[in-house]
């Protein structure tokens, strides 16, 4: 079994990333084989808008996108978490959605990666509600929809402004997200 974990934070050892990597060791602890990218880290140009993928399931830029989509194929498992950016997904992100389009559902001459797979999302926000944490698991499974992948969980934080923040404030959140991680193969049971 395999996960593959993205996240659209630009900052690597930022709250996002430590829960997702917590979540990740949850898995690990189970027997999950795991990979993890930081948007912050690679290089990920925009999505064009050429639809040269329309005609022929491929993307015409090489970049990061060429080894996560490696990975993704290989992936039963797959994670999204990102912090809010204006009420909304990071730009990071976005643009990682944008360059999945040769592989969407939606593509006419998609290259089919048919395989069972579940999806979390993950949403950490500054704000003390959950309103915006909504949209952004929407976002995310929007992503799944099109990507064929079932979602089985999601993880949202609210009042986090930072990595100390988190430590200091929001133990049960990081305990929380170990556990989902442990819990991964009931989940994909489950479901
Ligand atoms: C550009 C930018 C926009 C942000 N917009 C929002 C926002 O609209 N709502 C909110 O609750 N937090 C917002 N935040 C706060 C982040 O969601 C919060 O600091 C988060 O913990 C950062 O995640 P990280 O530690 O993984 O970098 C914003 C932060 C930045 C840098």
């Amino acid at each position: 079994m395999k996960a593959l974990a993205i996240v659209g934070s630009p900052n690597p050892n930022g709250s996002t990333a430590y829960l997702i990597r917590t979540m990740l060791k949850g898995m690990e602890k189970v027997g999950v084989e795991t990979r993890c990218y930081c948007l912050g880290e690679e290089k990920i140009n925009y999505c064009t808008g050429c639809k040269m993928c329309y005609k022929d399931g491929k993307c015409i830029q090489h970049d990061s996108m060429d080894k996560i989509i490696e990975d993704f194929k290989e992936a039963d498992i797959i994670i999204i978490g990102t912090p809010d950016y204006w009420g909304y997904v990071s730009g990071q992100l976005k643009v990682f959605f944008d360059r999945n389009t040769p592989y969407a559902n939606t593509n006419p001459r998609r290259i089919s990666m048919e395989k069972r797979r579940v999806g979390i999302s993950v949403s950490v926000r500054e704000g003390g509600t959950e309103r915006e944490n909504k949209v952004i698991v929407e976002s995310i499974e929007h992503y799944f929809g099109h990507m064929e992948v079932e979602p089985v969980a999601n993880l949202t934080v609210t009042k986090v402004s930072s990595l100390d923040d988190l430590k200091q404030n929001n133990q049960e959140k990081i305990d929380e997200a170990y556990e989902l991680g442990k819990r991964i193969l009931n989940l994909i049971n489950k479901n």
